[in-house]
């Protein structure tokens, strides 16, 4: 396992977890932080052995955002030449293997963001979340306008990107940011267990099921129906989809090879 500063890495079974682990700033993400998290989700996207991943932070914090004390004396030019919040970040939301977000405490600002940019959201009763960049004098800037809005409408968007204000774990949940609220004693054991279900699966199956999920929010729905239809065509080249149905008829239970 590499030697990482602000975050810790650990493998169970076929499942990589990564714990955002900066206390002392309630895990504020600053270049460090995102820079190691990148090379963390390189590995496990890498590791063959590794099926599905769990994003999660502390008890007190997921992340409370950027790291404000890094970026405030930025300049514009500094923000647009080292193309700030994108390097790394993004990374987040383009690994092909699912993710799972595990998120207690503050998701705040980019801390949301990350959370949205994983494949979906478990939280613990004591989460918070919120875009507070407004209070700042700026504007979320790691996809806080765009995601939002996609997961939870455009009023209660407009109501958390405008006001600053945090959201709980049952208003999240009602309002379908979060797909379900556990006990913060059980965080780690749901989603730990979720996220083991899912590498349970044939990995390409999960990963093209991802992939799928996700196009229906940069496409029209015809264009979105075409592509899952041809993905799905496709899925009768992966070994595993035959075994998936021979195991169904046999009444026995499959042995992925993950092709
Ligand atoms: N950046 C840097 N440091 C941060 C931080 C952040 N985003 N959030 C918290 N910290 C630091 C605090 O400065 C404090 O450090 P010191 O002990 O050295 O003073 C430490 O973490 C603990 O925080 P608090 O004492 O403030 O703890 P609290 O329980 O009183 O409050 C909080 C918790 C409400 C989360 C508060 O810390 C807070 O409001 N944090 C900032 C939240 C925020 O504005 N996030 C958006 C950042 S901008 C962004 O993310 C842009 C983008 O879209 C990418």
């Amino acid at each position: 396992m590499a030697d990482y500063q602000n975050i810790r890495t650990e493998i169970r079974g076929r499942v990589g977890i990564i714990r955002l682990d900066r206390p002392k700033s309630l895990n504020a993400l600053c270049a460090d932080l995102v820079r190691e998290l990148g090379q963390a989700l390189d590995a496990f996207e890498d590791d063959a052995a590794i099926g599905c991943m769990v994003l999660t932070g502390s008890e007190r914090a997921f992340a409370a955002g950027a790291d404000i004390k890094e970026m405030k004396d930025k300049t514009y030019q500094d923000v647009f030449l080292e193309d700030f919040i994108t390097v790394g970040w993004e990374k987040v939301s383009r690994v092909r293997k699912p993710i799972i977000a595990a998120v207690a405490g503050f998701a705040l600002g980019g801390g949301c963001e990350m959370a949205m940019m994983c494949d979906f959201i478990i939280a613990a009763d004591n989460a918070r979340f919120g875009q507070p960049e407004i209070t700042l004098g700026t504007i979320p800037g790691a996809g806080g306008t765009q995601r939002l809005p996609r997961f939870i409408g455009k009023s209660k968007a407009m109501d958390l990107v405008l006001t600053g204000r945090m959201m709980d774990a049952a208003e999240a949940e009602r309002c379908g940011l979060v797909s379900r609220v556990v006990p913060l004693a059980q965080l780690m054991d749901d989603a730990i267990a979720t996220a083991e279900k899912i590498a349970g699966m044939s990995l390409p199956a999960t990963m093209v099921a991802k992939e799928a999920v996700n196009r229906a929010f940069e496409t029209t729905l015809d264009e979105g129906i075409r592509f899952e239809r041809r993905t799905f065509h496709a899925t009768f080249a992966f070994d595993d989809r035959a075994e998936g149905m021979a195991a169904f008829a046999d009444k026995r239970k499959a042995i992925w090879k993950h092709r």
